[in-house]
């Protein structure tokens, strides 16, 4: 028997997406909460991680078993996250990441550590 049916990481231990590329760390900490305010309590873990090699993309989640990942995530989407894959087994479409190939994707970066080739918004440095 599995000791959590779902297990979600948050990359906020990385150069990047705690705080460059978005706010991981507050990512971190809406998943808990909002995973708190449902029965999932026992049954979803979610804990922070180290960087997934795929800087300048994040913030970074991934959720296994399902082997889900979503990529710039922001504390916003966290309420989604939880009602929609974790409680109703519905991945996040619009949040999902498409990598394009296995293995590590890091963007390089402009001179002011913008990443190169991300879709998404980047919030500059302090502005969260
Ligand atoms: S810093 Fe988050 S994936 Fe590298």
């Amino acid at each position: 028997m599995p000791v959590y049916e779902r297990h979600v990481f948050v990359c906020t231990r990385g150069e990047w997406c705690p705080s460059v590329d978005g706010d991981g760390l507050g990512v971190h900490a809406a998943l808990k909460s909002a995973v708190r305010s449902t029965d999932l309590g026992g049954r979803v873990r979610v804990n922070h991680s180290g960087c997934f090699s795929q800087c300048g993309n994040g913030p970074m989640v991934v959720v296994y078993p399902d082997g889900v990942w979503y990529a710039a995530v922001t504390p916003a989407d966290a309420a989604e996250i939880v009602e929609s894959h974790l409680l109703a087994g519905r991945p996040v479409e619009r949040l999902r990441y498409d990598p394009p190939e296995f293995g590590s994707h890091q963007l390089e970066r402009e001179a002011d550590g913008r990443p190169i080739g991300r879709t998404a918004p980047w919030p500059a440095r302090g502005e969260g």
